[in-house]
């Protein structure tokens, strides 16, 4: 990585600014409002719940219903507030991600409902949404493994960067990898990417997003300690 200076001031491998906030809405089981940059995002966990229609349950787990929207004004055009192709693949491959993390075996027949509202988007909302979706359901007080610690990592204007954001993912060479880890495992959950790059920076690329995810899972943690004061520490 270079410590050359992204056009936002950044350094190559420099995150944006991420503040997080927790039991934002008093009627969901656990919540996380998220700043990521220019991002932002609210996520709400509730259940498990008994799910309906019942043929929908599964005999050995909860089932992770996870959807992603994107508000209509998050975005420079109106984004239609009728779920598209990208809404539901995010939602799917995000749902699998969390579902790393949660203890579903223990809820058997039952639904676990997340929902994630990007508010504002400034790219890596799906990597911000998981990240706040995985904090509202250790809010909501879920069992689980780890926290899912998510981060885009790629390229742009021929440096290899973390975090891109939409100045970076609208350069003619960008490479846009979402990651997402389950911490502190480091257990890889999660791996979309748009562009095309060599095996070398692929590899690069996937240890850079890594180091991103540590951070995130640093500022995770603290944002649970201080909602949640404990004498032991979370590892
Ligand atoms: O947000 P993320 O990087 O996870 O997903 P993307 O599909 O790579 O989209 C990158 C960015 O494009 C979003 O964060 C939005 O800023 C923008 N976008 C948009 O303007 N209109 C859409 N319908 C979808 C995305």
């Amino acid at each position: 990585m270079s410590q050359n200076k992204r056009p936002d001031g950044r350094a190559t491998s420099q995150l944006r600014p991420i503040s997080i906030r927790l039991g934002v809405n008093k009627n969901a089981d656990g919540s996380c409002f998220l700043e990521w940059g220019k991002n932002t995002v609210v996520a709400t966990v509730n259940g498990p719940r008994p799910i309906f229609p019942k043929h929908l349950a599964d005999q050995t787990k909860a089932v992770i219903d996870y959807k992603y929207r994107m508000a209509c004004f998050s975005v420079s055009e109106r984004k239609s507030p009728v779920p598209g192709k990208r809404d539901k693949e995010i939602s799917l491959v995000s749902g699998h991600a969390l579902e790393a993390a949660v203890m579903v075996e223990q809820f058997p027949n039952t639904v676990i409902d997340v929902n994630v509202l990007i508010l504002s988007a400034d790219a890596g909302t799906r990597v911000a949404a998981l990240t706040a979706a995985s904090l509202a359901a250790a809010d909501a007080g879920l069992p689980m493994r780890g926290l899912v610690s998510a981060v885009a990592a790629g390229r742009a204007n021929g440096e290899l960067i973390l975090d891109l954001n939409k100045e970076d993912e609208d350069t003619p060479d960008a490479v846009d990898m979402a990651t997402a880890f389950l911490m502190p495992q480091r257990e890889l959950v999660l791996l979309q990417m748009d562009g095309c790059v060599n095996k070398k920076d692929c590899s690069k690329i996937l240890e850079t997003a890594l180091k991103g995810a540590e951070v995130v899972y640093e500022l995770q943690k603290k944002a649970l300690v201080e909602k949640y004061p404990m004498d032991g520490e979370i590892q």
